[in-house]
């Protein structure tokens, strides 16, 4: 008879009530939320159930989002590389650098439930298409307080795209009171999407894309996370490419 290998199953809780049942379908029958691997009904021993490594699921999720929007795919990746080195020039240490590492893994994580249709879209937005992408925030804070090993993420997938003057969304915070990781990926989430490429923009620099961060510095940016690219800025300018930047990334302690 054969024994099947251990099966990684992750703890999430089955219960969307706060969404509508067409998006409680595509929820449940995304790839991550499936409890069994499909051939499991095949199997004449059950398979044993194992804790599923954090890691796993992260990596699940991510996924899902970079399938939702090809275009984008990496984003998630390169926003945690940059969060994970503005937290460590502000001084956090290893254990709150890993828990930033995750949210901002996983900071997007609401557009898997947002229409792909829209997510891919190649022209402009129309206003309701726009306002139904603002939800992801409140999708990803919502899904995320749902799986226990994850919760501490929920903050920075709802308040990401809240701003330092209070004009951000989805909730209006200011200043401090929006979390601070949610603070730091704002500004990681910022850079990378100054320096894609975009359907209806080209990629700008990251020496133009730091000096537009410095201008929002106070309005939409927490002025202490801007300031902590000091220590990764040159005395002649901001001359690190992506490729230079992944290297000192690769040397913090949470980045592994
Ligand atoms: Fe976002």
């Amino acid at each position: 008879m054969k024994t099947p290998k251990p099966q990684c199953r992750p703890e999430i809780a089955p219960k969307f009530d706060a969404f509508d049942s067409a998006t409680e379908r595509k929820l449940t029958g995304s790839a991550w939320f499936m409890a069994e691997p499909r051939d499991v009904a095949a199997q004449t021993v059950p398979a044993p159930v194992t804790e599923c490594p954090l890691s796993t699921l992260v990596g699940e999720l991510v996924s899902q989002v970079d399938a939702a929007d090809p275009s984008q795919a990496g984003h998630a990746v390169r926003v945690a590389a940059l969060a994970t080195m503005l937290g460590s020039s502000i001084g956090m240490d290893a254990a709150e650098l890993r828990q930033l590492r995750i949210a901002a893994l996983l900071h997007d994580v609401g557009k898997i439930l947002v229409p792909t249709e829209i997510l891919r879209k190649a022209g402009p937005l129309t206003v309701a298409e726009a306002s139904t992408v603002r939800r992801h925030t409140v999708y990803g804070g919502t899904i995320l307080r749902r799986i226990p090993v994850l919760a501490f993420a929920a903050s920075t997938a709802r308040w990401h795209h809240e701003r330092w003057d209070g004009l951000g969304y989805p909730d209006g915070m200011v200043g401090t009171d929006i979390p601070l990781h949610a603070r730091v990926v704002s500004v990681a989430d910022a850079l990378d999407a100054m320096t894609s490429v975009r359907a209806y923009r080209p990629a700008i620099s990251l020496e133009a894309a730091f000096f537009e961060l410095e201008a929002q510095s106070g309005a939409q940016f927490d002025p202490l996370i801007v300031a902590a690219f000091g220590p990764l800025v040159g005395a002649n300018g901001f001359r690190d490419s992506w490729d230079n930047l992944a290297n000192k990334i690769e040397a913090l302690p949470a980045a592994a």
